[in-house]
């Protein structure tokens, strides 16, 4: 695994290969895993996650004019474009998240980028494996435009270096409306708020509706925080996440039926008392989701209970019960994913798992103690491979600081 300071270097040294000049400022920002949470977001809901130490770095300069240069490490790739003719590109690739970003910022900012610029981005969190890629690249961009000083306005320019969190709530609000509207990714809040907001040995939570938001503590030592990539590409499973919303939506419109569109404007509005109450009349697959919905909004109130008076058991016996619940209720589990459950729950020092993210594909999450995290790794490593022919790869992660951005030399 390299290091924030190791990805810098390597930003740093790429961009001066790339462009022939050293880069003046850069944005860094870390992928999150959800602890707690599953689906809530987009429901009005509660979730809670944590800012892992894997990070996007964004390292660049002003060009002259209105042209822009971006060169991504990872993917050996290259893009060129025109500040003010920003296209969304339908390969749907990470250009298309670059642009987002800019687009965003010049709508909320109502006034476009002072210049053209010049950037790298280099990256150690694993891509499409559920680990907020692209809001660790969107929140590194974002700090890079702030830091170098590209952001003209008054509704987002006071982000610079590690400011207020209302500011960042509200830059938060803004990269999700790139992913939203420019990128089209019908995403929530969950990613671009735990890149913002994370911090070093806490978890963040976040209602969703009212924007209430805390950094809960993990204690010290605290738990080991192991991330089990399957390598099941989530690509396969794109459309079921709109899907699942649209599933979501269903009950919505049962209950604004029963007590008007005011009364009931999302998920949230409707208690697990009154589904119950209601069952037998609900879409039979809606009615699942929303009682997973449900549950996890609890599991996420119970958690920060949990998390606050220091009982990790407690605290990992609900992110096992979250995946449960995934499985069974919201069906957002795969093979792959439960046998890595299945897998942890069965190796030394395993206080809870789940998955992590959308579903379908990707990573799980663990909470291990802390002395026993090299063991749990082997043993979940073996066990998986044993069943399922595929090595999962294995990230012991810790909880890391938010979005930053910081002048270079
Ligand atoms: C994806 C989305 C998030 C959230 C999770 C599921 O990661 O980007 O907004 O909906 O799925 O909790």
């Amino acid at each position: 695994m390299s290091t924030s300071g190791e990805l810098e270097a390597r930003a740093t040294a790429a961009f001066a290969t790339q462009f022939g000049f050293q880069p003046t400022a850069l944005g860094i920002a870390p992928g999150r895993v959800e602890l707690l949470g599953n689906h809530t977001d987009y429901n009005g809901g509660l979730v809670m996650a944590v800012a892992i130490d894997r990070f996007t770095v964004v390292a660049g300069r002003l060009s002259t004019g209105r042209s822009c240069r971006a060169h991504a490490v990872n993917f050996l790739g290259n893009v060129s474009f025109d500040l003010d003719k920003l296209e969304r590109s339908e390969s749907g690739d990470w250009p298309n998240y670059v642009k987002g970003v800019i687009w965003a910022i010049e709508e909320a900012e109502d006034t476009p980028l002072t210049s053209g610029f010049d950037i790298t981005i280099a990256g150690n969190v694993p891509l499409g494996a559920g680990l907020s890629s692209s809001a660790s690249l969107e929140a590194a961009l974002a700090f890079f435009l702030l830091q170098a000083g590209l952001v003209p306005g008054r509704a987002i320019s006071h982000y610079r270096g590690d400011s207020a969190d209302s500011a960042r709530l509200k830059l938060a609000q803004v990269l999700r409306r790139s992913e939203n509207a420019f990128v089209g990714v019908a995403s929530g809040l969950l990613d671009q708020f735990s890149s913002l907001f994370g911090r070093a040995h806490h978890a963040v939570y976040l209602d969703c509706e009212t924007l209430e938001h805390a950094r809960l503590p993990l204690g010290g030592p605290g738990p080991a925080i192991i991330v089990c990539d399957s390598k099941t590409s989530r690509r396969l499973a794109d459309g079921m996440y709109n899907r699942r919303r649209a599933e979501c939506e269903t009950v919505v419109a049962y209950f604004q039926g029963q007590r008007g569109f005011d009364a009931v404007k999302s998920l949230r509005d409707v208690s697990l008392e009154e589904l119950t109450e209601h069952w037998d009349r609900l879409d039979p697959v809606g009615r699942k989701r929303a009682r997973h919905v449900l549950a996890e909004n609890e599991r996420v109130r119970k958690g920060a209970v949990a998390l606050r008076a220091g009982d990790l058991v407690e605290f990992g016996r609900l992110v096992s019960a979250s995946h449960a619940s995934s499985r069974h209720d919201f069906e957002n589990s795969s093979e792959a994913l439960d046998t890595l459950v299945e897998a942890a729950e069965a190796s030394p020092g395993f206080l809870g798992g789940k998955l992590s993210g959308a579903g379908w594909a990707g990573c799980t999450v663990n909470l291990v103690r802390v002395d026993q995290a090299t063991a749990f790794a082997e043993s979940v490593r073996t066990a998986t491979a044993r069943k399922l022919g595929i090595t999962p790869e294995i990230h012991i992660c810790h909880a890391a600081e938010g979005a930053l951005g910081r002048e270079i030399g």
